[in-house]
């Protein structure tokens, strides 16, 4: 029974409405809401004409191919109001340009338009840091056929070798592979070249081109041949260049180091097994020995010689034969006898290390400078660097300390009483002949030790901190004072981007560095001498240890802090770690806030980190693909 009510005096009867009745209803109050929100259709809307400043093609194939030139930028384009959803496309995540942290994600895009100043006006996304494109990295191969039976510490000492060599090259700027007979015998004339029953040394030969044919050509090297000298030598810029016009092999290097393309190595394979020697192996036994016995090893030999070109550029790359070995080397090639195999091949490691750590030094003839802008109540700060540096500028741990590089033999060895200078700076100083470390902290990190407040707020941001003070001081002299913190943040990114790289960038709410021996192509030094003096770490190691340089003195005009201030710093850093790591929506409030008072630092900050991460991804995931590999770390027991 319908209730009765009084309309106006009049009873009506209020009846619950149809359900077809109900949708109609509520569609039409929708359509009302839709409309009186978004008015009229949009196509009416549209601007009437494109802005004019659009960038020509040209301009566009010019920023293409300059990064640096100019991209004009677009009048922004009048708004359209879309309350749901995003304004403009996102571009495509790139894969694998995340890493988690326990701060933050790291995030990154790879774009040509890295040099912009700020991210965000290229990547869209507030967190997203945009890197230069990956430079990519010409493959370089090694064969390493291990033998089957083999005591485990000499196998283990190979693989520690193979894996030096795949770091020294990877720090220059290849990929390093290690090839292994089953590449070989993918190769068509793989069959063929086994039957043939060549004697063992002509055989591996044999088996190496066709493992080196079957991966398309490019540059082989011999696993004791790694590269020693400054990134651009010229012999290593060409090979990185990736183009071998010419089937080549490098004059002094043996059959140290070859390259050329896949059909010419093809073509070259195809004289060799059709060489008239190798109609009867068994006949002419002796006389393929002898050949295979002569400079660059059987390949070339069986082959015409107008066929291989003599490369005479050679310097850059040292290579550790048996003959180099016993002339001069003598303490190591000592140990390189049946029964002592493991250890001569531990020391010919520390030997390689040490060569491979004294180019560095060589190469960086002012030393290693630490910058420390804003060095009050900072030491802290730059603990993990300070440590890097020290181990840097010790004379590297070496079975003959007084002994020369293959490639340089004029070189200056490591002299205790003289060793690489280690400077503290509270400005960057723009030249190659040192080597420099920083520490790049978040603003929030700087903000609080640089003013020893535990906490910020915003009242403290506006009336007392001084805006992008690290990037400002770091950049003081090096940029003119005229120059906007667009400007020196675009050359700091230029630093840390730079190829080769003479400065290393660590971030301060990262306490472990993991990657440096793949950054530098070689070991720090681990232990140190206990004395004044050269020792050895004990009376039966034939190796020979220096003593850990000193911390660095001061900037000038400063003094050290004392140790109870420095522990202060550390626990205020700790604080200010966790403030970055915290979840709670107050605090990564007060974050917010320090960023967009410090823009530029926090841009500063973000680049640093994200190269970093990139560069950790890259070498990882190569790490993972090659874990199956002779040299990988996995094999070589190292992490
Ligand atoms: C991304 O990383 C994963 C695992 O780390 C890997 O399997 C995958 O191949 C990578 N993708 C690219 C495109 O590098
Ligand atoms: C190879 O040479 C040996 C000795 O000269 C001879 O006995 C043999 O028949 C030859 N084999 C072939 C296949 O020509
Ligand atoms: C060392 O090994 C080689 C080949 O395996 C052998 O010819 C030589 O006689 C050995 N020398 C010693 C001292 O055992
Ligand atoms: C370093 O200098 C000290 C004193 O001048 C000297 O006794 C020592 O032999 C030197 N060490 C080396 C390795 O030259
Ligand atoms: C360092 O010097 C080079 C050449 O003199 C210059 O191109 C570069 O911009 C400078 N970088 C910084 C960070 O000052
Ligand atoms: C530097 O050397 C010391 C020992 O002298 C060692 O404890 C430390 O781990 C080394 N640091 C790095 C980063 O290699």
């Amino acid at each position: 029974m319908p209730a009765l009510r009084a309309l106006c005096g009049r009873p009506v009867a209020l009846r619950t409405p149809p359900p077809r009745f109900l949708a109609l209803v509520v569609l039409l109050l929708v359509a009302a809401a839709h409309l009186s929100y978004y008015g009229p259709p949009q196509s009416a809307r549209l601007p009437a004409r494109l802005p004019a400043s659009l960038p020509t093609y040209d301009q566009v194939a010019d920023a293409v191919k300059h990064p640096a030139a100019h991209v004009p930028t677009l009048d922004a384009l009048p708004e359209i109001p879309r309350p749901f959803g995003p304004a403009v496309h996102q571009p495509p995540v790139q894969p694998n340009s995340t890493a988690t942290s326990s701060y933050r994600a790291i995030e990154w895009l790879a774009d040509f338009k890295w040099r912009n100043p700020f991210s965000s006006a290229v990547a869209v996304d507030e967190n997203r840091a945009v890197l230069p494109p990956l430079r990519t990295r010409p493959p370089v191969y090694t064969y390493y056929d291990a033998p089957g039976k083999q005591p485990r510490a000499v196998a283990e000492a190979e693989q520690r070798l193979l894996l030096a060599w795949r770091r020294a090259w990877w720090a220059q700027g290849f990929k390093p592979q290690v090839l292994n007979r089953r590449e070989a015998h993918k190769h068509a004339l793989y069959l063929l070249v086994q039957r043939m029953k060549l004697d063992a040394k002509t055989e591996t030969d044999m088996m190496r081109w066709l493992a080196w044919a079957h991966m398309g050509g490019g540059v082989l090297v011999n696993w004791l041949a790694l590269p020693m000298a400054e990134y651009d030598n010229p012999m290593l810029a060409f090979l990185r260049r990736a183009e071998y016009p010419k089937l080549s092999r490098v004059h002094t290097l043996g059959n140290g180091v070859f390259f050329g393309e896949a059909a010419a190595i093809h073509g070259a394979l195809t004289k060799v097994v059709n060489h008239d020697l190798l109609k009867n192996v068994t006949a002419n036994i002796d006389k393929i020995t002898q050949l295979s016995r002569k400079e660059g090893g059987a390949v070339v030999n069986l082959l015409p010689a107008a066929d291989i070109a003599v490369d005479q550029k050679a310097d850059g790359i040292a290579y550790y034969t048996a003959e180099t070995m016993s002339t001069k080397y003598g303490t190591v090639n000592d140990k390189l006898t049946n029964t002592t195999q493991a250890e001569g091949l531990q020391l010919l490691a520390s030997l390689i290390n040490s060569h491979l750590h004294l180019t560095f030094q060589e190469r960086h003839p002012e030393g290693v400078a630490i910058v420390k802008p804003l060095p009050d109540h900072t030491t802290a700060l730059m603990f993990e660097a300070t440590q890097i540096a020290r181990n840097l500028t010790q004379c590297p741990s070496s079975p003959m300390p007084k002994s020369c590089p293959p490639n340089r033999p004029k070189c200056v060895p490591c002299d205790v009483n003289k060793s690489m200078k280690l400077q503290e700076f509270p400005e960057f100083v723009n030249t190659t002949k040192f080597f420099t470390i920083g520490t790049v902290p978040h603003p929030y990190t700087m903000t609080s030790l640089h003013y020893t407040r535990d906490t910020l707020d915003a009242g403290f941001l506006r009336t007392m901190a001084v805006r992008n003070q690290w990037i400002q001081e770091l950049t003081k002299k090096s940029v003119g004072k005229d120059k906007t913190e667009s400007y020196r943040l675009v050359q700091f990114k230029e630093l840390v981007a730079a190829a080769p790289p003479h400065t290393l960038w660590l971030t301060a709410e990262r306490v472990t560095q993991h990657d440096l021996d793949w950054i530098f192509g070689f070991d720090l030094p681990q232990i140190a001498s206990t004395t004044k003096e050269p020792s050895s770490p004990n009376d039966d190691s034939q190796l020979i240890i220096f003593p850990r340089p000193d911390p660095p003195t001061p900037i000038q005009g400063k003094e050290a802090p004392d140790e109870i201030w420095i522990k202060k710093e550390e626990i205020r850093l700790g604080k200010a770690r966790d403030v970055l790591k915290s979840k709670d929506e107050r605090v990564q409030k007060i974050v917010d806030e320090v960023e967009q008072w410090n823009l530029a630092d926090t841009e500063a900050w973000k680049f640093a980190r994200a190269y970093s991460a990139r560069r950790r991804m890259e070498r990882k995931k190569w790490e993972q693909d090659e874990q199956d590999f002779a040299g990988s770390e996995k094999k070589a027991g190292v992490r």
